[in-house]
């Protein structure tokens, strides 16, 4: 996967000693959504057996070929709504059982088959999608029927929900992973995602106490971006996730929630940063949960748009500030610790 921006910046910075310690060790990725991992090239691929295809198109030819194009040159992402935008050409390209294989197979290759393993542990997430070719029981067990390759030690899967979701959907989706998981299918948790400004949360409860009762962990993307509200982001607490995604713009009551719970932070250096939700790495609230040794987990979000690895994210760590935070050996092995400490079980 070609990196570039800030996490470049942060590895190239780095001693070979550095990358060595960085390779070796133990961590988990527990925040990458599958179709946001894709390698450009197994994208690329899919996009030109598509437009010479005579399939049913669910967007124009164009806009496939824009996003591919820009996922290729690495976007421009003036805010965060410009991310969302690149999906719908991943998503055509990506709706048929087969091409859903080949994906998944190529990230986890990715993340374990390189020339060293980005991590020691991955929990891959995806959101259970229906198209003309697979209902959303068949997605899931499209997904795991590669995850499952892999030893329960390396990976599991986690359920997304996307916010977009009507209740309905979402008590479906809750309702599949809780029967495979069942089955004893590696579902290992739900997690809460989309549109950081779609929905109305107090509709999920309901999906989330059943994830819960059937056993699943549960984490949510929280508190994204700065329209989302103190009342949502406390109402989503409520909920009692163990672990939460960016959780950016919490105010001090939903901290002393957070901190109490010792609810894990799932960490995304680089896509807050091209996200533009936070300014600089100086002012990333990873900072106060330092300060605090709160668990957080260091995590890529999507290698694919924002650029990155699991290594150049901890690189950003240990690199000497501006380029990085400047963190001393000890206390990254440390977050790798603790990223291992917070996964589902
Ligand atoms: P998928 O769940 O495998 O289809 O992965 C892509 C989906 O993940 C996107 O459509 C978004 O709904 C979601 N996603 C990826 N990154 C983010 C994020 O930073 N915030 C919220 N949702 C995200
Ligand atoms: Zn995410």
């Amino acid at each position: 996967m070609p990196i570039s921006g800030p996490a470049l910046a942060a590895l190239s910075s780095l001693t070979p000693a550095q990358i060595s310690f960085l390779q070796s060790i133990p961590k988990a990725e527990l925040h990458a959504h599958l179709n946001g991992s894709i390698p450009i090239q197994i994208l690329q691929e899919l996009a030109s057996e598509y437009l010479s295809s005579t399939s049913a198109r669910s967007i124009p030819d164009s806009a496939v070929q824009e996003s591919i194009q820009l996922l290729t040159t690495g976007p421009a992402l003036d805010k965060i709504d410009d991310f969302f935008l690149l999906f719908p050409a991943i998503y055509a390209l990506t709706s048929t059982p087969d091409a859903l294989q080949r994906v998944t197979r190529a990230v986890l290759h990715d993340f374990f088959d390189g020339d060293y393993p980005q991590c020691t542990y991955l929990e891959l997430r995806t959101t259970p999608r229906s198209t003309s070719s697979m209902d959303r029981e068949q997605y899931l067990l499209t997904v795991l029927d590669e995850v499952e390759k892999y030893s329960p030690e390396q990976t599991g899967l986690v359920v997304s929900l996307d916010r977009r979701m009507s209740a309905e959907v979402m008590d479906e989706c809750v309702e599949i992973a809780v029967r495979l998981r069942s089955r004893g299918r590696r579902v290992l948790g739900v997690d809460l995602c989309g549109d950081p400004t779609a929905g109305n949360v107090q509709a999920f409860e309901d999906a989330f106490r059943r994830a819960k009762e059937g056993g699943l962990g549960v984490t949510m993307h929280i508190a994204e971006t700065t329209n989302n509200t103190p009342e949502e982001t406390l109402q989503l607490l409520s909920y009692c996730p163990e672990r939460l995604g960016h959780a950016t713009f919490l105010n001090d009551e939903a901290i002393s929630i957070v901190l109490e719970k010792k609810m894990c932070i799932e960490i995304c250096l680089t896509s807050n940063l091209l996200c533009k939700t936070v300014p600089t790495l100086e002012a990333h609230h990873i900072k106060q949960y330092l300060n605090s040794n709160h668990p957080i987990s260091i995590c890529t979000d999507d290698t694919l748009p924002f650029r990155t690895s699991l290594l150049a994210e901890y690189a950003l760590l240990l690199a000497i500030p501006p380029l990085g935070l400047g963190l001393s050996e000890d206390q990254v092995r440390r977050i790798g610790e603790m990223s291992l400490q917070a996964r589902f079980r």
